[in-house]
């Protein structure tokens, strides 16, 4: 499965994004994707070092390097020689990664702060890679984004199987949401909403009327506790039954159910 996070700033995208990673590594193999130039995912998962991961643009260049292909004199964004090679999460080179158990974690790359500010190279050759990339059946892709709707306008997040939008019990956030699900519809991408730090019944009952109830994936209660992942603590060392891990849990088990009843539709017609 392929699975990105999306929504308004500060709503949860890494901390769920983290928790789902931590989720499916207990039984498989995750390739963490941090598309976010502020990234911080390294942190959240507790893998050391992860600002001095090797942002995986540069694999482009060793793959132009290798190929004997000048990006400047072939045309295309990247060129096609690179498709073909039906590249597997394994096929990464390592300096590109960092490892933690069955996590792999790639990063997109930061803006350069003397530079334009845009990151469409770092994007291009994501998406590229992100379509291309076989998965076997033991195999996932969970990508975390930032905030806003840049990279679906770049349509970083294309080939995804799920877009899973976050979203907090205020407004603006909620906005943001259905501005996000309208691009990715434009993108023919599959949305599901999370409502995240639901504190009250309330909270709940005012996202669900807000978004509509079917769209709702589910909902992760506030939790107190949660500023000790910002103080250097780590999703992945959480006991197996923290209560934010027993609540996404649900949510992938329904994400799973609607992934394979979608995959069932496809066989059927
Ligand atoms: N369920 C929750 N309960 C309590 N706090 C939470 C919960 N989910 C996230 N937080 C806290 O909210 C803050 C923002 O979370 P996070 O960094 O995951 O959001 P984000 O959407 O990735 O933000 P950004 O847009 O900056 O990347 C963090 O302090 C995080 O610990
Ligand atoms: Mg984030």
């Amino acid at each position: 499965m392929k699975i990105a996070f999306a929504g308004k700033g500060g709503t949860g995208k890494t901390t769920l994004a983290g928790a789902m990673i931590t989720l499916l590594a207990r039984h498989r193999k995750v390739l963490a994707v941090d598309a976010d130039p502020n990234s911080n995912l390294a942190n959240v998962l507790g893998i050391p070092n992860g600002s001095a991961i090797k942002p995986i643009v540069e694999m482009r260049d060793l793959i132009y390097d290798r190929m004997e292909i000048k990006p400047d004199i072939t045309p295309g964004p990247v060129p096609g020689s690179f498709y073909k090679l039906n590249p597997r999460i394994d096929d990464i080179p390592e300096k590109f990664m960092r490892k933690r158990n069955n996590v792999n974690l790639i990063v997109m790359g930061t803006v350069d702060a003397g530079g334009s500010g845009c990151v469409c190279p770092e994007s291009t050759f994501l998406r590229e890679l992100l379509k291309h990339l076989v998965l076997n059946e033991k195999e996932d892709i969970v990508m975390d984004m930032e905030a806003g709707i840049e990279h679906l306008g770049r349509s970083t997040a294309g080939s995804m199987d799920c877009l899973v939008i976050v979203v907090e019990p205020t407004l603006t956030s909620i906005e943001t949401a259905g501005r996000i699900k309208r691009l990715a519809q434009d993108l023919k991408m599959n949305t599901r909403f999370i409502g995240n730090k639901i504190k009250t019944k309330q909270d709940e009952d005012f996202i669900i009327k807000k978004l509509g109830e079917g769209t709702i994936l589910g909902t992760v209660s506030f939790y107190q506790d949660m500023n000790r992942i910002d103080k250097g603590g780590s999703i992945m060392d959480l006991p197996h039954d923290a209560g934010i891990l027993l609540e996404v849990d649900k949510i992938l088990k329904s994400l799973t159910k609607m992934e394979s009843s979608d995959e069932q539709k496809k066989v059927t017609g």
